[in-house]
C-alpha cells in the first residue's frame, strides 16, 4: 500500500502521510493541511475523521467486532466482571490476582461521599432527571478534591481521583434514584462487591431487608461490561476534549455525563421504553406501528434499531439479547411490554424494509428491555449506562494525557455576512 495520499486543490498537488493502526484502519495524516493548502476540511459530526490515535478499544462495524484492550467483547462478557474490565480499560492489562483484589478494596474503601453532598441532593426537587443530579453530584467532587483540580500532579494524585470516580459513581446515582423516589438514601454496604453494593443501595427501603438476586447482580454486572467503552463516542470525545483543556478528571466526566444524557446517545434506552409503552397504550398494535415506521410522513422512528457505526448487527446486542431471555425465564417475567418488544424485534430482523436499511435491534433496544425486567425504573437506564462507560471515559482520558494531547480546537467554514459598515438602525 502506498506511504502517502495526494490531494489537488486547483492544479496544485500535496502530499500528506498515511497513518497504518494495529488492525490496518488506515489514515490521512492532514495535521499540516491547512498550513501546507490554506484549507481545511468539513465533516459534520466527524464521521470520516479520526480525532486520536488510541489503543484502548478497536471495533469494526462492518464485521460487527468489539473489542477492549485486545480482549473480545464476547469473552470479557462470558467469563470477566465489571471491576476487571475496568482495571484492563485503564491500565490496559488484565490484573493479576493481588492486583485485583487491590483494585476492589481500594474502590471499596472510597465509596462513602462528604456528607455535604447529601445537602446538594436535598436541593434537586424528586422531578429532577436523574442524569442531570448525576452529572452535578460527579462535578462537585472538584469541590470536595480541590487537588484533583491538577491533573498533572503526581500520578497517585490521579490514582486516587480514579479510585474515587468508580467507588462513588455508584453512590452517586443510588442517591440520584433515591431522590427522584422521594426516599431516603442508604449509605454504601462495603460488604458486598461493586455491582450488588449499587443494587442494595438503590433498591433497599428503610425497615426491610434486602437480599440481593443474583440473576439480577450477574446480568447487571454482563450489562455494565458491554457498555464500558466505545472507542470516540459522542460522549467520550466530550471527556477528551474537555479534558484537553487540562480540566479535571472530575469536570470532565461529568462532561461526558451530560453528553450521554442526549436521547441521541445513551438516552435512546430511555426512549425505547417510552415507545414501547406508547405502543402498549395505543392498543398494543405492532404492526400499525411498525407500517408508521416505514411511513417517511408520519414523524414516527423506531428506537432501538440501527447504529452509525455497525453497519450489520451490533455485537453488544447479540449477547443482551441472549442474556435479556434468560433473566426473563429466570425471573418468570411477563411484562406486556416485553411482548410487544420482542414483536418488533421479529419484524425487524425479518422485514425487508428494516433488513435493507440495516435497522436491526441495538443495544439500547435490548438494555431498555432488560433493565426493565430488572426492576430499574427508566428514569435510570441513562445512568446505568453510564456507570458501565466509567470505566472507558477514565481510560480515554488517562489516555489523552499520557499522549500530551493538545488542546482540541476545531476548525469552521464561515457562511455568515461578510464585511458590512455599521449603521444605526433605531434612532440611537
Ligand atoms: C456507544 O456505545 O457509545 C453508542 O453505541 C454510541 C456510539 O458508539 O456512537
Amino acid at each position: 500500500m502506498s506511504k502517502t495520499a495526494e490531494l489537488i486543490i486547483d492544479g496544485k498537488s500535496y502530499v500528506f502521510p498515511l497513518v497504518v493502526g494495529s488492525e490496518n484502519e488506515v489514515a490521512v495524516d492532514i495535521s499540516q493541511l491547512m498550513e501546507k493548502t490554506g484549507a481545511v476540511t468539513l465533516d459534520l459530526g466527524f464521521k470520516n475523521t479520526g480525532s486520536t490515535k488510541s489503543a484502548i478499544t478497536f471495533l469494526d462495524g462492518d464485521k460487527g467486532i468489539l473489542r477492549y484492550r485486545g480482549y473480545s467483547i464476547e469473552d470479557l462478557a462470558e467469563k470477566s466482571n465489571f471491576i476487571e474490565v475496568a482495571y484492563l480499560l485503564i491500565f490496559g492489562e488484565l490484573p493479576t490476582q493481588e492486583q485485583y483484589i487491590k483494585f476492589s478494596d481500594d474502590i471499596r474503601t472510597h465509596t462513602l461521599v462528604h456528607e455535604d453532598i447529601k445537602k446538594m441532593l436535598d436541593g434537586f426537587p424528586s422531578t429532577a432527571h436523574p442524569m442531570g443530579v448525576l452529572a452535578s453530584l460527579f462535578c462537585s467532587q472538584t469541590a470536595f478534591y480541590p487537588e484533583s483540580l491538577d491533573p498533572n500532579r503526581a500520578n497517585n494524585a490521579v490514582y486516587l481521583s480514579i479510585i474515587r470516580s468508580l467507588a462513588k459513581m455508584p453512590t452517586f446515582a443510588a442517591w440520584a434514584y433515591k431522590n427522584a423516589a422521594g426516599h431516603p438514601v442508604n449509605y454504601p454496604d462495603n460488604k458486598l462487591e461493586f455491582t450488588a453494593r449499587f443494587l442494595k443501595m438503590t433498591f433497599a427501603l428503610p425497615g426491610q431487608d434486602y437480599e440481593v438476586d443474583p440473576v439480577i447482580t450477574e446480568a447487571l454486572d454482563k450489562l455494565l461490561i458491554l457498555h464500558a467503552d466505545h472507542e470516540q463516542n459522542c460522549s467520550t470525545s466530550t471527556v477528551r476534549i474537555v479534558g484537553s483543556s487540562k480540566a479535571s478528571i472530575y469536570s470532565s466526566i461529568s462532561a461526558g455525563v451530560n453528553a450521554l444524557w442526549g436521547p441521541l446517545h445513551g438516552g435512546a434506552n430511555q426512549e425505547v421504553i417510552v415507545m414501547l409503552e406508547n405502543i402498549k397504550n395505543d392498543g398494543g398494535d405492532t404492526e400499525k406501528w411498525i407500517n408508521k415506521a416505514k411511513d417517511k410522513n408520519s414523524g414516527f422512528r423506531l428506537m432501538g434499531f440501527g447504529h452509525r457505526v455497525y453497519k450489520n448487527f451490533d455485537p453488544r446486542a447479540k449477547i443482551i439479547k441472549k442474556a435479556a431471555d434468560d433473566v426473563l425465564k429466570k425471573l418468570g417475567v411477563n411484562d406486556p411490554v416485553l411482548e410487544i418488544a420482542l414483536k418488533l424485534e421479529e419484524a425487524a430482523l425479518k422485514d425487508p424494509y428494516f433488513v435493507e436499511r440495516k435497522l436491526y435491534p441495538n443495544v439500547d433496544f435490548y438494555s431498555g428491555i432488560i433493565y426493565r425486567a430488572l426492576g430499574i425504573p427508566v428514569e435510570m437506564f441513562t445512568v446505568m449506562f453510564a456507570m458501565g462507560r466509567l470505566p472507558g471515559w477514565i481510560a480515554q482520558w488517562m489516555e489523552m494525557r499520557e499522549n500530551k494531547e493538545p488542546i482540541g480546537r476545531p476548525r469552521q467554514i464561515y457562511t455568515g455576512a461578510t464585511l458590512r459598515p455599521y449603521k444605526a438602525i433605531g434612532s440611537r
